[in-house]
């Protein structure tokens, strides 16, 4: 009897005969030998056929299968240093459980529209599924990184009767005979949570209807906001560039075969460690006008400007308080100087643009009432949030990390769209 095993495991069955579920990712035959390159979603091997030591029918099966079908192999698992995974299976067995006939997705080129129309089978490209599983070891690392720093998870709404950061991108919904839009940020929620548990995050999706079609930009994402009482903006800093620096770093640590999959330049990446350098948005626009930009004081970047600030440096750079009439209602002044305030945007390296939002919020109840009327918000709607300054008012700060962006920047790639399983873009809602 063969042990039933996956690709992953096969180190611990040498010479031992096991069964493997697998798909064909490619074959080559010599005539008297066929090389089938087997898949199983935990790795990758080689299985060999050699004619003289199977039946016929193990044989004319072995020559049947095509790319994609899917079968159980089964055979004896030995060591191949010329391998790329160090081991080989000598086949013995083939149960055939699909033959799969016309496969789309070919080992020749495609264009960007045609794979992403089958992106459902294209998730099983060698690339693909690196980063995916580079994906999920992000994930894995941010949630480490607060849970062993004293945050508490907290799970804001997805359906929300208003805004977070801005009326423009929402999409609308019904709620019975209410309105309803999908949440942009989780960060008002998570402000009342802060609240009652001093530090929290959140770790969900998103939804922002930005009519943007740039290489940054998706309509749904996934975003982690931390929210802590009692710290002010240079204290949410510091926790920044610790909780990138431990991101990075785990997936340089454990993720080693797939940034080399992705052509990652590794060096890049290890030499990311906190602190990470600062410049205000003043010496930011200076900067910007002495290097053939025209940008008046007040005005917002735009990616051009962010990479050309992001290219000074070999670490992510905080863009610090920027102007208060480009920023969001709810953040602090800085008390010296009340026309900017106490937020930072983290610029990540290698022309990957904003990867963090984030700010000191205004704690004091009066102030809160004058930006609710500037901004002309709907005070009614938002008693619940100037309830956190009227019972208890601390100061706080938090910030919001797009994890696609983060994926991007640390595969190494031009376009956030292949950083998501299902990416929602302008255009695309299928599959
Ligand atoms: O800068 P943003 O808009 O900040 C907030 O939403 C704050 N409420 C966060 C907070 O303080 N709790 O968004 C935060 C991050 C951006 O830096 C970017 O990485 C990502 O979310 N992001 C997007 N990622 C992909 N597609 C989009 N359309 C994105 N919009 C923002
Ligand atoms: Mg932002």
């Amino acid at each position: 009897m063969s042990n039933k095993t996956v690709i992953r495991n096969v180190n611990e069955h040498v010479g031992e005969s096991v069964i493997i579920g697998c798909w064909v990712n490619n074959k080559r035959s010599s005539g008297k030998i066929q090389f089938l390159q087997l898949r199983d979603g935990t790795g990758y091997i080689q299985g060999v056929v050699v004619k003289s030591e199977v039946s016929e029918e193990i044989w004319d099966a072995a020559k049947s299968l095509t790319q994609e079908s899917s079968l159980y192999v089964t055979g004896i698992i030995r060591e191949e240093p010329r391998s790329q995974s160090g081991y080989e299976m000598t086949v013995t067995g083939i149960e055939i459980l699909h033959l799969t006939e016309n496969y789309p997705i070919t080992p020749k080129e495609h264009g960007i529209d045609f794979l992403m129309d089958h992106r459902h089978l294209w998730l099983r490209s060698t690339k693909q599924r690196a980063v995916l599983l580079v994906r999920a070891e992000i994930i894995r690392a941010i949630q480490e990184f607060f849970n062993t720093n004293g945050f508490t998870k907290v799970d804001p709404p997805i359906l929300t009767p208003t805004s977070a950061e801005g009326t423009t991108n929402l999409f609308h919904t019904k709620y019975f005979e209410e309105d309803a839009y999908l949440t942009q940020s989780g960060q008002l929620y998570m402000e009342a949570a802060a609240m009652a548990l001093g530090k929290v995050y959140s770790f969900g999706p998103t939804f922002r209807a930005e009519k943007s079609k740039t290489r940054r930009h998706l309509i749904e994402f996934w975003m982690i906001e931390p929210e802590m009482a009692f710290t002010d903006h240079e204290e949410s800093l510091r926790v920044q560039e610790n909780f990138i620096t431990h991101v990075v770093q785990s997936v340089v640590k454990n993720c080693r075969t797939e940034l080399e999959t992705l052509g990652r330049d590794i060096s890049k990446l290890e030499n990311i460690q906190a602190p990470f350098p600062r410049i205000s948005y003043d010496d930011a626009i200076q900067f910007l006008n002495e290097n053939g930009f025209e940008l008046p004081w007040g005005e917002d970047f735009g990616a051009p400007h962010e990479t050309a600030i992001a290219e000074a440096y070999d670490k992510p750079v905080f863009i610090t308080n920027y102007p208060a009439g480009i920023k969001a209602f709810y953040m602090k002044p800085d008390p010296n100087r009340p026309e900017v305030v106490l937020c930072a945007d983290m610029i990540a390296p290698e022309g990957y643009g904003e990867i963090i939002g984030g700010s000191q919020r205004i704690d004091d109840p009066e102030l809160m009432a004058e930006r609710f009327k500037e901004h002309e918000l709907p005070m009614e709607s938002y008693q619940w949030y100037m309830d956190l300054r009227t019972y208890g008012s601390v100061p706080h700060s938090g910030f919001g990390l797009g994890l696609e962006r983060t994926v991007a920047w640390i595969c190494g790639l031009d376009h956030v769209r292949e950083t998501i399983p299902f990416p929602r873009t302008l255009y695309r809602l299928y599959p």
